[in-house]
């Protein structure tokens, strides 16, 4: 494609060009069938927004705030390892990216580049994400340098207790590669087992016995907040707010881990409500258009969250292309905002949602158009 794409969709479509299929397959792919990540696109696309009309939209704001941090778009970066497979300069260009946008990234413990080298390039402000280690002082040791570094938030991903199968990196033959934030630490006996197919065997570094008490460990013995990721019922939300999460992620890993799950949308109210106020929620999954920003926080989402999309932006133009790419979110954000007669994100509702289609009530045989 010759011109610039102008939706997140044309940047996945040049990107896949550029990469080579494995590449693509680990980044695009999921869980065995894949039925969550084509559930999650179905749910966004039948979900339909009611227009409101003369009302003052002449100025428009979508700024928010994260655990008190102002973000100039309702969208952050996700977590994800490796941006490495996408551009020679990895998280460098995705942080300078994200600062460049007035975002916030989530550095993934997995990425390309060590957290200090990510924070050293970084214009804007960072969370980074890790897991419960079996060994909890290596547990600290990583949080105290993320801490050290400069990230203002500690991201635990609760989903990744077990090697999900998937099934085009089992094809491929796909392995990435280590991470760097790992070489630094010793290890000991464990080590990352990565095995497409397998449960984590006896020395896989990730912690399978961990329960909620873990966390009210994590978050008492480390002064960053918890933000806690992979939350899909309105119980977990609960449990995670009551066992000192300041942030819940309503997240199904993109499809990554558990197939068949439910579009992370359809949990989002739930969630919502459980957490009741105590932490603040925000979603990720799907999310491709303004129209999905807009739907996820009009369900009660603080902010979003993208991941597969930040490799297709680095693939097509580095850190440009996740500036310009973000760019698009946001103005198809403010575009739909003024559609709605919305004026802030606050004042997103689901008054502005619709999902069965009012005919439905007038003719009982009319075509149902979920
Ligand atoms: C290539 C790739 C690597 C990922 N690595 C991580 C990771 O290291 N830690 C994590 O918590 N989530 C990881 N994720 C999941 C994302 O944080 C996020 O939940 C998911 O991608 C959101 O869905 P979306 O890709 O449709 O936006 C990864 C996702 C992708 C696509």
């Amino acid at each position: 494609m010759a011109q610039e794409p102008i939706n997140l969709f044309e940047y996945e479509e040049i990107a896949k060009s550029r990469l080579e299929q494995g590449q693509y397959d680990f980044i695009a792919g999921g869980a065995t069938d894949e039925i969550t990540i084509r559930r999650t696109r179905a749910v966004f696309d039948s979900i339909m927004m009611r227009p409101r009309m003369m009302v003052d939209i002449s100025k428009r704001d979508v700024s928010t705030t994260v655990l008190g941090q102002k973000i100039d778009l309702p969208v952050m970066i996700d977590p994800a390892g490796n941006h490495g497979v996408a551009h020679e300069d990895a998280e460098l260009a995705t942080a300078r990216a994200a600062g460049a946008a007035g975002t916030l990234m989530v550095v993934s413990s997995h990425a390309a580049r060590t957290m200090e080298d990510v924070a050293g390039a970084a214009t804007g402000p960072l969370w980074f994400q890790q897991y419960l280690f079996r060994d909890r002082g290596l547990t600290l040791e990583m949080a105290a340098r993320a801490e050290e570094a400069g990230y203002t938030a500690l991201c635990l991903t609760l989903d990744a207790k077990v090697s999900p199968k998937r099934e085009r990196n089992i094809r491929n033959n796909y392995v990435g590669p280590a991470s760097p934030n790992y070489a630094q630490l010793d290890m000991g006996t464990h080590s990352w087992q990565f095995a497409a197919d397998m449960p984590a065997g006896p020395n896989d570094i990730r912690d399978p016995a961990s329960t909620w008490e873990d966390l009210d460990w994590l978050a008492a013995n480390i002064r960053l907040p918890v933000v806690v990721k992979g939350i899909m019922t309105g119980e977990d939300g609960k449990y995670s707010a009551d066992h000192g999460a300041k942030g819940v992620i309503v997240s199904n890993h993109g499809g990554r881990y558990l197939d068949t799950t439910l579009a992370t949308i359809e949990v989002l109210p739930e969630v919502v409500k459980a957490v009741d106020g105590n932490a603040e929620v925000y979603m990720d999954g799907g999310i491709r258009r303004g129209t999905d920003i807009f739907k996820a926080l009009a369900l009660g989402a603080r902010s979003v969250l993208i991941g597969r999309p930040l490799f297709w932006g680095l693939a097509v133009d580095g850190e440009a292309g996740v500036v310009s790419m973000l760019g698009i979110l946001k103005s198809e954000l403010d575009a739909t905002m003024g559609m709605c007669g919305r004026t802030t994100i606050d004042s997103i509702d689901m008054d502005c949602l619709a999902t069965v289609s009012p005919l439905l009530a007038l003719f009982p045989t009319a075509p149902d158009f979920r």
